[in-house]
């Protein structure tokens, strides 16, 4: 088979581990050149060297919007253009309850998912507007697509990033621009350093554990020439989460609600 980004530039925020590390390797073997972005260089300039010329790390803070238009210029120095930008850095935020959070992480959160991505959204579509377009891929969460208290900080910056894309799908279509949004959910990585398995068990249909890899394929059907009719979309990468939970948690409301003698309702 054709390797789908043959001849790409693609950049990844937040490429030195997790899911953005999974895109990273994925586009490399897919052909493409890939500067890897993250405010963690060990793990980054580790994996650039491992991965080869094909590969090159670059510090960044995506809250910094100086840092991403640099980030921006070195790729289109340093491999001769960029047609893939995943804006996908991003961190976690207390688990309080509201009236608990002093909401001391509110700035920094959303100066990274938030503020972030919209600065990559912006450097990067200056780029592609006068270069014949590009695609963008938002990393967004389920945790913004379902309701749910916390954590209410991180959910509250994935839910903007959601309508934010959507604007900008619409706004830079005409330069042969695609934003679109990936929603990932339950994958273990450093964001999510908790047990899944009950997460799982309760609240997501497919039973199976999601992988990085799971969701850097979604993203790589996003960035490639399969989905030249497809902006603006968000796609999760759940398991089903986002449709409802499985069907033998309902089974079981179902079952209490009967032996509570209430469950001829419709
Ligand atoms: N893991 C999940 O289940 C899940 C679910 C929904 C959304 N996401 C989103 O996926 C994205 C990737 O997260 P992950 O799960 O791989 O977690 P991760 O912590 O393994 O990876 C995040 C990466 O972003 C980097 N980063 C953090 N702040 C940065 C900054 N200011 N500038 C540049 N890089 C920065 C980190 O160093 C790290 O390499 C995030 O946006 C996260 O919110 C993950």
């Amino acid at each position: 088979m054709d390797q789908e980004l043959a001849a790409k530039v693609a950049i990844v925020t937040g490429g030195s581990g997790g899911i953005g590390r999974a895109m990273v390797e994925l586009f490399v073997e897919q052909g493409a050149q890939v500067v890897i972005a993250d405010v963690d260089v060990g793990r980054g300039e580790e994996l650039a060297a491992d991965l080869g010329p094909a590969a090159a790390f670059r510090r960044t803070d995506v809250a910094d919007p100086d840092d991403v238009q640099a980030l921006v210029d070195f790729a289109v120095d340093r491999f001769g253009g960029l047609h893939v930008m995943c804006n996908n850095a991003g961190v976690s935020s207390s688990f309080r309850r509201l009236l608990e959070n002093d909401l001391r992480d509110l700035q920094r959160v959303m100066a990274v998912n938030l503020f972030g991505v919209m600065y990559g959204c912006r450097s990067a579509g200056l780029h592609m507007a006068g270069h014949g377009g590009g695609a963008i891929i938002n990393t967004t969460s389920m945790g913004a697509l379902t309701g749910g208290s916390f954590p209410i900080v991180y959910r509250t910056s994935k839910a903007a990033i959601i309508q934010f894309s959507r604007s900008a799908a619409s706004d830079l279509a005409e330069y042969g621009i695609r934003v679109n949004c990936i929603a990932p959910g339950h994958i273990s990585t450093g964001i999510t350093n908790y047990d899944l398995g009950p997460t799982i068990r309760y609240s997501q249909p497919l039973q199976r554990q999601g992988s990085s890899a799971d969701v850097a394929n979604a993203v790589l059907f996003l960035a490639s020439d399969r989905a030249a009719q497809i902006a603006g979309v968000v796609l999760p990468v759940d398991g089903g989460t986002a449709a409802g939970p499985p069907f033998a948690q309902t089974q079981l409301l179902l079952a209490q609600a009967q032996g509570q003698g209430g469950a001829d309702a419709g």
